[in-house]
């Protein structure tokens, strides 16, 4: 739950971690299934801690997409009765906007607070793209990976370790204790020109690599994370930095699940620092996917659509698998 000024009274995180973790991946009839059970139990808490009644909300937001149908829908359809039956305006709000507004909400110590414009850098299990953001919904997709997202690399190497999923913090932790220039692993397109990504180059190497070493030591578990963690972010601050510079804004936002990466969080401290860049990073627990990112996106939507006199139309709003975030409109708009 927000208040009006966007500061977040309550914010409720349901993990299904462990119930797709057996599976090494999210199966997603398990994921809707789990989204029924844990919808109003989630609400009630999230009223609860903020000391508030459903009744005091002034507005609504749900994600629409994109995303799997099955799971939008249920906090979709929740958040549509809620508001018809309260008769309070509704907002859609796109996953990827709501990543792109949680540094509004709060950022890591060490971090710039946030200002538009801004080149952001989001990075999470199924995502991994940079985006020209000129004002609340104003989005122009400058490059994405071409295969795999950066937390889904990160996945993928964890499993072959055999040491859990989701495999992002595991790698980063162990790569603590490890020693990065031990293995050369390849920063892939990182010569081509673009904003492009591609992750597949790294993960064959990485793969070719354990089958050389055959069974692997502690030790070899720890460099190799740290090998392959000091490539990942070689490409990512890079590609980031490139991109700022390649449009001329002078400020960068990285959101999503792997702006928890250390690693990540103090080079680009270091890189933009002596870029003159000014650069946002969300507090841990808002990097990761949580309702009050959602919230803070739909609040700016909700407002512009006020001002302007546009209409809701709540009962309406459909669930959207894909969306791009260039498609969407100006929140003011
Ligand atoms: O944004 P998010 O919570 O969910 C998606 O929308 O995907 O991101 C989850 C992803 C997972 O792939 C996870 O392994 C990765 O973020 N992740 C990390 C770290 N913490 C989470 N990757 C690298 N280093 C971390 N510390
Ligand atoms: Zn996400």
């Amino acid at each position: 739950m927000l208040d009006g000024t966007r500061s977040v009274l309550s914010s409720v995180v349901n993990s299904q971690i462990e119930l797709h973790a057996r599976f090494g991946g999210v199966v997603p009839e398990l994921a809707s299934r789990a989204h029924i059970v844990a919808i109003e139990p989630v609400i009630r808490e999230a009223l609860e801690r903020a000391g508030a009644s459903i009744g005091d909300i002034a507005g609504f937001a749900a994600t629409r997409g994109p995303g799997l149908t099955g799971s939008l829908l249920v906090a979709l359809e929740a958040a549509k009765g809620a508001a018809l039956a309260l008769d309070r305006p509704l907002e859609g709000v796109h996953h990827l906007e709501g990543h792109l507004m949680a540094p509004f909400l709060g950022v890591a110590a060490g971090f710039d607070a946030p200002d538009w414009p801004f080149v952001a850098l989001l990075v999470s299990g199924g995502h991994t793209s940079l985006v020209r953001c000129d004002a609340p919904g104003v989005y122009t997709e400058l490059g994405r990976t071409l295969d795999d997202a950066a937390g889904e690399a990160f996945d993928k190497l964890s499993k072959q370790l055999g040491l859990g999923y989701p495999g992002g913090a595991l790698i980063d932790r162990l790569a603590e204790g490890g020693d990065a220039s031990r293995f050369a692993l390849p920063r892939p397109l990182l010569k081509r020109v673009g904003h492009d990504f591609s992750f597949s180059g790294l993960k064959t190497a990485t793969s070719l690599t354990m089958t050389r070493l055959g069974a692997l030591t502690e030790v070899d578990v720890r460099d190799l994370a740290a090998s392959f963690r000091a490539a990942v972010v070689d490409v990512l601050v890079a590609r980031l930095l490139g991109a700022a510079r390649h449009e001329r804004i002078e400020r960068v936002v990285v959101s999503g699940g792997v702006a928890c990466n250390v690693l990540l969080r103090s080079r680009l401290l270091e890189s933009c620092g002596a870029a003159g860049l000014g650069v946002s990073v969300p507090a841990a627990s808002l990097c990761t996917d949580n309702a009050a990112m959602i919230g803070a996106a739909g609040y700016a939507r909700l407002h512009g659509r006020v001002r302007s006199g546009g209409g809701f139309d709540a009962a309406g709003l459909d669930a959207r698998s894909t969306w791009g975030l260039g498609e969407l409109r100006p929140a003011d708009g």
